[in-house]
């Protein structure tokens, strides 16, 4: 909470000095996002302000009085929960090239994020239709390959398997679709499920189907990866099947993942991070399940606070707050790029990871043949509550 207080505060401060600064130097172009330009409009329609170019979710706008400014950089933070909600330029010439740079980057989607949380009535009826049992019975069923390594059959049957489990969850829907995206260097495939929303606007729920132990024979060897990474995996797969049965049908769209070759340095996710920034898709949130039941902490979740985006993270916390005020939960780094969230956010993209425990105390025997459901204490009741934060993550980004 401090640290949050203390960014937003400096953003502030930055913002404050631009406004003081405009009295000065005029500084009267603003770029904002359309959602907030909107309600800006909405809410004060005596505003002065003409809109000189509007760049896909962008508004480039001319202020007439600069006490508007305020206005907006309020709005920005009240209604629409977002650090420095827009930027200000004395020039129309600044304010196109700011734009043209963002677009560049991609990091324009960390900017325009609405973490309103608005979805009340759809995030307590899905929340309350995920089930432990089918949870546990993806676990099941993954960590009962010998493993699921990138170079090894198995790992190429285990994700074919998960392609007909989502196959068969989602086959009423034909605005649900299933696919590998395959890999030229090596025959593990990753799994892609999406559900085709109105708008090309991708968020993006995935973890690791691969799994991995020991240092040579690593083909042979047994590596259930049961909770390294059928939780997480079994996770997504709760969210998926939650929205495809309660008919659910998404403004954005929504694509569930589970990457090949993790383990081995992020291979899958790195190659789809970059395929979609080439494809110039709009990924606008990341959330990334990486081990998620082994309860071994007093706090329930921890969000992993290093290689992810620190707005996005603070919008689960407040998703946790209201929708889950029976869980407690923390910050804690990894310490370096420990999983496929890495891959969003080297590209740009607002990445998050839940996380089990806290770094120091999570499931020690991962990547090893000891990694069971059994020594998870047999439930998936940890990673149930992963399940629903990833809903409730889900339907208030997409709407
Ligand atoms: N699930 C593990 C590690 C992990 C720890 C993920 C904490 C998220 C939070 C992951 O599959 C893993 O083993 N990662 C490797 C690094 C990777 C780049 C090969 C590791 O931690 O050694
Ligand atoms: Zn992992």
């Amino acid at each position: 909470m401090k640290i949050t207080r203390k960014i937003c505060f400096q953003l502030l401060a930055g913002l404050s000095l631009l406004t003081f600064n405009s009295y000065a130097f005029e500084h009267n172009y603003i770029v904002t996002g359309k959602d907030l330009f909107q309600s800006t409009q909405s809410l004060h329609s005596n505003l002065q302000i003409d809109i000189i170019k509007v760049e896909k979710d962008l508004v480039i706008a001319k202020t007439k009085i600069m006490s508007e400014q305020a206005e907006i950089s309020h709005l920005a933070h009240e209604e629409h929960q977002r650090c420095g909600g827009f930027f200000a330029f004395q020039t129309k010439e600044e304010a196109l090239q700011f734009v043209k740079e963002q677009k560049e980057n991609s990091n324009i989607n960390a900017f325009l994020a609405d973490y309103t949380i608005n979805q009340e009535d759809l995030v307590r009826s899905a929340i309350a239709n995920t089930k432990e049992s089918s949870i546990r019975a993806v676990i099941e069923k993954l960590s009962s390959f010998n493993n699921r390594y990138y170079k090894s059959q198995t790992g190429v049957d285990s994700q074919q398997w998960l392609k007909d489990h989502w196959t068969s969850l989602t086959s009423h829907r034909s605005d649900i679709s299933v696919d590998f995206f395959s890999h030229s260097s090596y025959p593990q495939p990753s799994v892609i499920a999406t559900i085709k929303g109105k708008s090309d606007d991708v968020i993006v729920i995935g973890g690791h189907g691969d799994s991995i132990a020991g240092w040579w024979g690593r083909t042979n060897a047994h590596a259930p990866g049961a909770d390294d990474n059928a939780s997480g995996v079994a996770t997504v797969t709760e969210v998926l099947k939650t929205l495809a049965q309660s008919g659910y049908q998404p403004e954005k769209t929504i694509m569930f993942m589970s990457y090949a070759a993790e383990e081995v340095g992020l291979l899958g996710s790195k190659e789809i991070a970059q395929t979609f920034k080439r494809q110039g898709k709009n990924v606008v949130g990341v959330m990334q399940l990486d081990m998620t039941n082994f309860n071994g902490s007093n706090d329930d979740i921890t969000i992993i606070t290093d290689y992810t985006n620190e707005a996005q993270n603070n919008f689960l916390g407040s998703l946790l707050d209201k929708y889950l005020p029976e869980l407690s939960w923390g910050r804690d780094t990894c310490g370096y790029a420990c999983s496929d969230h890495a891959s969003w956010t080297a590209q740009g993209f607002p990445a998050s990871t839940p996380f089990e425990t806290r770094k120091r105390e999570m499931n020690g025997r991962i990547h090893s043949s000891r990694d069971t459901l059994d020594n998870m204490g047999g439930t998936a009741d940890h990673a149930l509550k992963f399940a629903k934060l990833a809903l409730a993550f889900t339907i208030e980004l997409d709407r």
